[in-house]
């Protein structure tokens, strides 16, 4: 059997969570394009459609949101564990360890049971929000604030962490950006997901694997790395020289390239879009400045070899512009792609099979063990 790198392109599972056509740029959950869904639905409904295969009614809808609003709070013994990690602890650390702690306190059931997905779906999409805005609150030293239920669910979040009402167009272009982010195919950390699901892990254990794989600057953890790097070049005058040096040392430009899209991502497009709506709002940036003339200088050197701007590359300016600190980018990115890892857990276990792959060996063998007084200094 041929190792093929990082598995790319090898299909690890069926699904029709999703479907990504990276020539021609193109994304849809359940089969509708992101594109619709941006425009005509929000993150809870979204979430739905993805975990549980269809656009929910209006009696499902009205019943998933009124159970997620009231799953928002996190048990007391949940903040005292928060409040005893070390205040520089990185927010994607935190929030880890937390989604796994959450799990002692819901034990699971039967792991195939319908109503225990239900169950664990509205859990984990409730209080991961809660987790992020209380960790804000805490490594600051304040008390965490409560959620408020008569607050959808964006608008609650900045709640949670400001006390401050957002502006509803505000809160509406952060549910598209939660939407945008939501699901990926078999992305690294939908797959670190998967493996551990399919040994019928409890599904907070499973998510807490995800947060694992997501939290990875070359995954996740890009958007993080995109801020700094447009921060680190501060002028759009220094772009040229920033980005020809990095290329010439072989170094990557973070928010470019993908392991599928070899054009636009569709969702980078729709977060410019959606950025400059924010722009009429809050004003223009020298972020953005900086960003839009990186993105001219690194395609005029990339776009040959098939590489543009991701998922990552504009999202970070606008929760730096919404007021969200650099290294909560990719908690943000959690909020939303919890769902996606929930539909492919959901999806996978009902026909579970053990992952369980080979390797190439290029060790020896038949060596003779060597005792302790008679080993050479070796390597
Ligand atoms: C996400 O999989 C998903 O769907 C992920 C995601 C999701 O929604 O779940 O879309 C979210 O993770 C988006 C990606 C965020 N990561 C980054 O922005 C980090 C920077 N990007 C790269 O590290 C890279 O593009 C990857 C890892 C994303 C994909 O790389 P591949 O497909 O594994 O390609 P490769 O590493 O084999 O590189 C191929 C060539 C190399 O050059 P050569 O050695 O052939 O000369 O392309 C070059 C690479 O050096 N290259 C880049 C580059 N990305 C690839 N060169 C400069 N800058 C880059 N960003």
């Amino acid at each position: 059997m041929e190792l093929i790198p990082g598995l790319a392109g090898v299909p690890a599972a069926k699904s029709k969570v999703s479907f990504v056509d990276g020539k021609k740029g193109i994304l849809e959950y359940r089969g509708i394009k992101i594109e619709e869904l941006v425009k005509n639905s929000n993150f809870l409904e979204t979430s739905y459609l993805l975990i549980f295969g269809h656009l929910p009614t209006k009696k499902e809808y009205e019943k998933f949101v009124d159970d997620i609003t009231h799953h928002r709070r996190l048990k007391f013994r949940i903040i005292d564990v928060m409040k005893n990690f070390p205040e520089k602890a990185h927010p994607m650390d935190v929030l880890q360890s937390t989604v796994s702690a959450l799990g002692m306190f819901y034990p699971s059931k039967d792991i195939l049971d319908e109503e225990y997905h239900y169950e664990a779906a509205v859990h984990l999409i409730a209080k991961i929000p809660t987790i992020a805005a209380s960790w804000f609150r805490i490594r600051n030293g304040d008390e965490p604030v409560k959620p408020d239920d008569k607050l959808d669910f964006t608008t609650n979040f900045f709640y949670m962490m400001t006390e401050q009402i957002v502006e509803p167009e505000v809160a509406r272009i952060f549910d598209k950006c939660l939407i945008l982010h939501a699901e990926h195919t078999m992305n690294a950390s939908t797959f670190a997901a998967l493996v551990v699901a399919s040994t019928l892990a409890d599904p907070y254990t499973v998510m807490s694997s995800a947060l694992g794989a997501l939290s990875g600057p070359l995954h996740g953890g890009a958007n993080e790395e995109v801020i700094k790097m447009l921060m680190e070049i501060g002028e759009p005058e220094k772009v040229r020289d920033y980005i020809e040096n990095k290329l010439k040392n072989k170094e990557r430009i973070m928010g470019f390239g993908h392991r599928v899209y070899k054009t636009y991502d569709p969702r980078a497009k729709i977060l410019e879009q959606l950025l400059q709506e924010l722009i009429k709002i809050k004003g223009e940036t020298k972020l953005y400045k900086v960003a839009k003339e990186v993105e001219k200088v690194t395609l005029e050197h990339l776009a040959k070899k098939g590489i543009y701007p991701n998922v990552d590359f504009y999202s970070g300016i606008i929760y730096q512009m919404l007021g969200i600190p650099v290294d909560m980018f990719t908690s943000i990115f959690a909020m939303a792609r919890i769902s996606g890892w929930l539909a492919h857990w959901k999806e996978y276990i009902k026909e579970n099979k053990l992952f369980r792959p080979s390797q190439v060996y290029e060790g020896e063998h038949n060596l003779p063990y060597i005792p302790l007084e008679k080993r050479e200094k070796t390597g």
